[in-house]
């Protein structure tokens, strides 16, 4: 299947109220298991890596092990740095072939969110990579809030990153939160319908592990174009290779254990697809859900 550049596709997919996932992955396993899961919803997805996995890695090594995954689908696989907070990891991945970069600069002054953006979206003007930026705050892994406007994105913010960086897609702080929460993320709907109104980017949704499914609807009719989704993928790949090797742990061999880990994986990236292309559910044309 063709590979359509990814920032049309994301102003098609707000258009059309239909949302991409990217999913945070780690090395070739869960990268697979997103491609097997990708071909069998018939579906184009996101393999997202955090900067502890580009340091480790590289971004080249990263962009290697895509092009030795993407023949396991006909479905296009596109390939994001997620939460960078520096300018050159960003552009670094852009030299190195990513699809799609963030530039996080959230936990920064508007100033200097919008100074990084800007020099984020210049040095990837030429090469039609994707810029994602952040305005409002994911709450978990460790992020102090002690009222809503310390994480709640704000409408004027936006628009101002908007207009003086020009960012492709927009993460916006709306009450999500990275990780398993012991309580149900409060979604600020309301917020999210006047950013939504107010800027015509496609908007990003972080923390998608805790995030109810009707609530992940929702918020795709209201400009969410792609969704992350992070926790529930590492800590199955995790927790399957654990059993796994407790069956036998002096004759644990990788290739046998992840045979049996990267179809639970598959599954889990499965379920999620299936939660946002609901509207394919419910007209049964297109793929199997
Ligand atoms: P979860 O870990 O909650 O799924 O969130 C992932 C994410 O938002 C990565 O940017």
């Amino acid at each position: 299947m063709k590979k359509q550049n990814l920032i049309q596709l994301q102003k098609d997919y707000r258009a059309a109220q239909k949302c991409l996932i990217g999913f945070n992955v780690n090395d070739i396993y869960d990268m697979k298991a997103v491609a097997l899961a990708a071909e069998e919803a018939n579906c184009p997805v996101m393999v997202m890596t955090y900067p502890p996995v580009v340091e480790l890695n590289s971004s080249y090594l990263c962009k290697k092990m895509l092009e030795g995954i993407q023949p396991y689908t006909k479905q296009p696989i596109y390939l994001h740095l997620d939460h960078s907070v520096s300018v050159d990891m960003c552009k670094k991945a852009i030299d190195d072939g990513y699809d799609s970069v963030m530039i996080d600069g959230s936990q920064k002054s508007l100033k200097e969110n919008i100074a990084m953006t800007k020099e984020v979206t210049r040095y990837a003007e030429s090469s039609g990579v994707l810029v994602e930026a952040e305005i409002g705050k994911i709450m978990g892994r460790g992020v102090v809030i002690k009222s809503d406007d310390d994480f709640l994105a704000s409408v004027a913010d936006v628009k101002a990153i908007v207009e003086e960086a020009n960012p492709h897609i927009m993460a916006v702080g709306i009450g999500t939160a990275h990780g398993f929460t012991p309580t149900t993320p409060k979604i600020h709907f309301d917020r999210l319908l006047e950013i939504a109104e107010a800027i015509p980017n496609p908007l990003v949704l972080h923390g998608g592990t805790g995030i109810p499914d009707l609530d992940i609807q929702k918020a795709i009719t209201m400009g969410v174009a792609k969704l992350n989704v992070g926790t529930i993928v590492h800590t199955t790949y995790m927790k399957e290779l654990y059993k796994e090797m407790g069956k036998d742990l002096n004759a644990a061999y990788p290739p046998f254990l992840m045979k049996d880990v990267i179809p639970r994986i598959k599954d889990v990236v499965l379920n999620r697809l299936e939660a946002v292309n609901f509207k394919r559910a419910l007209s049964h044309k297109v793929c199997k859900f």
